[in-house]
């Protein structure tokens, strides 16, 4: 893919259903007693792996005109599954589904593509141990593929040492089938989007700052999920506004629960100005509009709590950072490295490449913006939000960037190439 310079960004667009919300409408639908419609799901590569998985385990999921529909079968209703499940790309997909299967009174086996069994599990295989689950790593690399032998039980008080909403939901998600309580205590707060939607289908979830505590279930019952836009996506048509002189953009029904919007807040602090506006909530989880014109950027420090609100959107705000003046500065997010791709050594080695002052360290990069970044040939790694981030990052270099394996997109935005062409005059 060759993308050329442009002068701004203008017009309006909705971005695609959040991830995140679109696992777990599937996954809770799936166990839930009935029907549960998904206004909004997000049809990308790594939503899909997860129906895919579901649809293995003999839950009938059907794409109508507007929503999709997961015809639940109950806490007890998952089959046993015919072959090994593919997760393909999705982080999301392994760990929920093993905190699901993990008491399941069958054996699966997950697995996925060459990113997925390098990533950690020995998080999500520890507290599942914990709690009695028998998860073995199949290669004894602490990676999938996962050989889950399906059984009772009990439940914990997990205090994790990671702030992840994918250990916190795998935990949680076990402890719907468990003997007890079981609670998950994390150093921040990650997305709470499982617990949201736990209380939607019935379940019993209460939150106490750092802590949210699910108690064993009897029923889940299907529910209508009207899934706002993502702000991970948001995010790059946010950025493209705020580093393109003139630009003016709006981005209607966009997720903007406050564990996951740290990017406004940075976008904030770096000097811009974002209106929100028709904001509502649907179950708990809020969504508005949001008004972005350029502004002129100022390089900030980003740590501490605010990280996990952000997590994905760390790449785009490095690339920002460039393009702002003075310096900034990322630390606390380690997670970065053990993600798609190693995000901080790739964005400090893509952004160097433009030309970018910018320094890799332990937790994260320091970078002193205002050199100006020129288009060269750049690796995304197939990691969907590297290609994205370079993708925007191009639009305000000079020169042609080339992006190889541009088309990773497919995992969380298959429409972005076409939506960014649209609004860039
Ligand atoms: C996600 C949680 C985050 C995020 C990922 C989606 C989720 O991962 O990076 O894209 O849906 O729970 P961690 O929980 O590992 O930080």
């Amino acid at each position: 893919m060759k993308i050329a310079p442009v002068k701004k960004i203008s017009g309006e667009l909705t971005v695609p259903g959040d991830k995140s919300i679109s696992h777990r409408a599937i996954m809770l639908g799936s166990i839930a007693k009935g029907d549960t419609e998904i206004d909004g799901f997000l049809e990308s590569a790594d939503c899909l792996s997860t129906a895919a998985c579901f649809a293995r385990m003999g839950i009938k999921i059907e794409k109508g005109d507007k929503a999709v529909t997961v015809r639940g079968r109950g806490l007890h209703g998952l089959k046993a599954p015919d072959t090994i499940l593919d997760c393909g790309n999705s982080g999301t997909t392994v760990r929920l589904l093993s905190g699901l299967l993990a008491p399941q009174n069958f054996d699966t086996t997950l697995t996925g593509d060459a990113s997925i069994q390098k990533r950690p599990m020995k998080r999500i295989m520890d507290p599942l141990a914990e709690m009695g689950a028998k998860i073995q790593s199949i290669n004894e690399n602490g990676c999938a593929p996962l050989k889950i032998c399906g059984g009772p039980l009990t439940g914990i008080r997990y205090v994790s040492p990671v702030a992840s909403a994918q250990v916190k939901s795998a935990v949680l998600l076990a402890g719907l089938y468990a003997d007890g309580a079981t609670s998950v205590t994390e150093p921040s707060l990650s997305r709470n989007h499982t617990e949201l939607m736990l209380s939607q289908f019935g379940g019993s979830v209460t939150s106490d700052g750092l802590t949210a505590k699910v108690l064993p279930a009897n029923e889940l019952y299907g529910q209508h999920i009207c899934v706002p836009g993502d702000i991970s996506s948001a995010a790059y048509f946010i950025a493209a506004a705020l580093l393109l002189p003139h630009s003016e953009v709006l981005i209607q029904n966009v997720g903007v629960n406050k564990t996951r919007a740290g990017i406004l807040e940075v976008c904030r602090q770096m000097g811009a100005v974002i209106e929100v506006s028709n904001a509502s909530k649907e179950a708990g989880d809020p969504r508005a509009d949001l008004f972005i014109r350029s502004a002129s950027l100022k390089g900030i420090t980003v740590g501490g709590p605010i990280i996990p609100t952000l997590i994905d959107e760390l790449p785009m705000i490095a690339a920002m950072a460039c393009f702002a003046e003075g310096t900034t500065v990322i630390r606390d997010a380690a997670e970065l490295r053990v993600k798609e791709s190693n995000r901080i050594a790739v964005m400090v080695n893509s952004l160097r490449a433009m030309g970018a002052d910018i320094e890799e360290t332990e937790d994260g990069m320091r970078i002193c913006g205002g050199r100006p970044l020129h288009g060269v040939c750049l690796d995304t790694h197939k990691d969907h939000r590297i290609a994205m981030t370079l993708a925007v990052t191009a639009l305000a270099a000079e020169g042609e960037t080339e992006l190889l394996d541009a088309d990773c997109v497919r995992i969380s935005y298959p429409g972005f190439y076409e939506d960014l062409a649209r609004l860039t005059v």
